[in-house]
C-alpha cells in the first residue's frame, strides 16, 4: 500500500491509509484504548488502537510501543465528533483508527524528551544528539523555514537574470581580514590550500566573465572567535552585477527583502519603508554603532526594523600602526574622494555598503574597482609590494586589462537572516550541524587527531612542544 502523508490524511475520510514515522506520545486509556500521536515530516495524527478489534498480536505490539519508536501503521481515517476536534492540529478533525502495526525499529529512551522545546537542555547535549533534537518540533520548524527563505532567494534572483554558479571551495589565500582554514596539499609538498571566506574574487571573476548576474547559496569559512551570530562556517547569498551602481545594488537587494517578509512573513511589519539611510559617520555620531537596533518596540517579534549605512571608510588603522582595507581592498572608491588617496588615505570613503535588522548587520557590499591601475594603488597603500601584488592578486590585476566591466554587490548572512525571521536568540538554532561556542562538533568529535600516517601523506610533522 503506497504510503500517505500525515497532513493529507485529512483528504481521506472514510478510506483505508497506511502511515509511516515516529511515536510522539502515548497515551493508555484503561486497558482497552492506546492513543499515539504519530509523527512525519509532515505533521502529527491521533491513532486509535482500540485492542478488542486488534489481532492478538497487534494488540501485544502496541503494548510495546514507547516514544520515538519509528513505525507503520495502516487504519482508517475517521472523522472526530465535533467535542473531540483538536484545533490546535492541523489534522484535529480526523484520527486514525488502527487496524495494523509494523514497528519498523525501536528507540533507547531518548536523553532528553522530543516532544517539548529542547531551549532549556545543555547544549553540548543537544549537539552530541543533534539528530534527535532536529526532530523537535522548534527545530523543525526552523529548519524548514531556512528552506523556504532559501528556496525564496533562488526563485528571486533566477526570475531577476541571475544563475548560480558554484565556486571553488579549495583556494588561495583572500585579504578579507579573518583568519582562514588551511589544507595541505599531499600532491604538493609543503603548500596549502585555503577555505574561502568568501566567494569575493570568484564572483567578481565571474563578471569579468561575462556573466553579468552571479549568485550563490555559498558556504563561507572563518577561522576567528565564536560568537552567537558567527559560526566558523556559514552562509551567504553571495551574488555580484555588472553594470550598475550604487543604487541598483540597494534597490535590487531592498525590494528583495520587502518582498521576502511579505510573501514568507505577512504577519510581520517592517518599521520604515523605504529603508532609512545614514551614512557611516552619521550612524556613529548618531548612534555609536554601525548596527543600531531601530525598532519601535523591542520586545515585539514581528517588528524588522531595516537601514541603510553607505560611505564606510575605505581604510582603517590597526593598532601598530598599519592600514588596512575596513572592507576589502576590491572596494572602489567615492569619486569625491579620489584625489585624497595619495595625500589623505584615512579620510578616503569607500563606495561600499551594509544592510542591518534589529541591531544586527546582515550583509555589507560595495561597488569594486574594475581597473587595474587603481587597483594597484589600493595595494601599494596597504603596503603590498608590486612583486607581493603579483604574486598574491595577479589573476585578479591581469583579470582588470582584459574589459572587466563595472560591477558591484553584496552577500547577506543567509543564517543571521533567518535567525532573525525565526525570532531564535543565536545561529545556532538556525543551522542544522552547527559548531559550538569554540568550534567543536560534539557529535562527530570534530576536530579530532589524525594518525600519523595520515600527517604524513600531507608533510606535516607535529611539533607538540608547548612554547
Ligand atoms: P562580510 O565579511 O561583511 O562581506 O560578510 C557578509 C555577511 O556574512 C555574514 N557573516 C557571518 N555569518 C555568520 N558567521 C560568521 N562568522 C559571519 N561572518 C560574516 C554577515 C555579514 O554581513 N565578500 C564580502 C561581501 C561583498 O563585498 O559582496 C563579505 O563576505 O551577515
Amino acid at each position: 500500500m503506497k504510503r500517505t502523508w500525515i497532513s493529507e490524511t485529512v483528504d481521506h475520510i472514510d478510506e483505508t491509509v497506511q502511515v509511516s514515522g515516529w511515536v510522539h506520545r502515548i497515551r493508555t486509556m484503561g486497558d482497552k484504548l492506546v492513543f499515539v500521536d504519530l509523527r512525519d515530516g509532515t505533521g502529527l495524527l491521533q491513532v486509535v488502537f482500540y485492542k478488542p478489534d486488534l489481532d492478538e498480536t497487534i494488540a501485544t505490539l502496541v503494548d510495546e510501543l514507547r516514544p520515538e519508536f519509528c513505525v507503520q501503521i495502516e487504519g482508517v481515517v475517521q472523522k472526530r465528533g465535533e467535542k473531540q476536534v483538536n484545533a490546535d492540529l492541523p489534522t484535529g478533525t480526523v484520527e486514525l483508527g488502527a487496524k495494523a502495526l509494523t514497528i519498523l525499529n525501536t528507540a533507547k529512551t531518548t536523553p532528553f524528551e522530543i516532544d517539548k522545546n529542547s531551549k532549556d537542555v545543555n547544549e553540548e547535549l543537544r549537539l552530541t544528539y543533534r539528530y534527535l533534537d532536529l526532530r523537535t518540533e522548534r527545530m523543525q520548524r526552523n529548519i524548514r523555514l531556512r528552506d523556504q527563505i532559501i528556496r525564496f532567494f533562488r526563485d528571486y534572483m533566477h526570475a531577476h537574470r541571475f544563475i548560480e554558479i558554484e565556486t571553488p571551495i579549495l583556494m588561495k589565500g583572500t585579504p578579507e581580514g579573518a583568519r582562514e582554514f588551511v589544507v595541505p596539499s599531499r600532491i604538493h609538498e609543503g603548500k596549502f590550500y585555503v577555505l574561502p571566506q568568501s566567494p569575493q574574487q570568484f564572483k567578481q571573476l565571474c563578471m569579468v566573465a561575462g556573466f553579468e548576474r552571479y549568485f550563490q547559496i555559498a558556504r563561507c569559512f572563518r577561522d576567528e572567535d565564536q560568537r552567537g551570530d558567527r559560526q566558523p562556517e556559514f552562509t551567504q547569498l553571495d551574488f555580484e552585477m555588472s553594470f550598475v551602481e550604487r543604487e541598483d545594488v540597494l534597490a535590487y537587494t531592498e525590494e528583495m527583502f520587502i518582498q521576502l517578509v511579505e510573501t514568507l512573513f505577512p504577519e510581520k511589519k517592517i518599521t520604515t519603508k523605504p529603508f532609512p539611510r545614514f551614512t557611516y559617520q552619521e550612524v556613529m555620531e548618531k548612534y555609536g554603532t554601525d548596527k543600531p537596533d531601530l525598532r519601535q518596540n523591542k520586545e515585539d517579534q514581528n517588528e524588522l526594523a531595516f537601514g541603510w549605512i553607505v560611505d564606510f571608510p575605505m581604510f582603517e588603522t590597526l593598532e601598530d600602526g598599519s592600514i588596512q582595507s575596513q572592507h576589502h581592498p576590491f572596494c572602489s572608491i567615492h569619486p569625491e574622494d579620489l584625489d585624497k588617496l595619495d595625500s589623505d588615505p584615512l579620510s578616503v570613503r569607500a563606495n561600499a555598503y551594509d544592510l542591518f535588522l534589529n541591531g544586527y548587520e546582515l550583509s555589507s557590499g560595495s561597488i569594486r574597482i574594475h581597473e587595474q591601475a587603481l587597483q594597484k594603488k589600493i595595494f601599494s597603500i596597504l603596503g603590498i609590494s608590486d612583486e607581493e601584488q603579483q604574486d598574491r592578486f595577479g589573476h585578479m590585476l591581469d583579470a582588470f586589462t582584459y574589459g572587466a566591466p563595472p560591477h558591484g554587490g553584496f552577500a547577506p548572512g543567509i543564517d543571521r537572516i533567518v535567525m532573525l525571521l525565526a525570532g531564535e536568540p543565536n545561529i545556532r538554532e538556525v543551522i542544522a550541524f552547527p559548531k559550538t561556542g569554540d568550534a567543536r562538533d560534539p557529535m562527530m568529535h570534530a576536530p579530532s587527531e589524525l594518525e600519523e600516517k595520515r600527517l604524513r601523506d600531507v608533510h606535516i610533522k607535529l611539533d607538540t612542544k608547548k612554547d
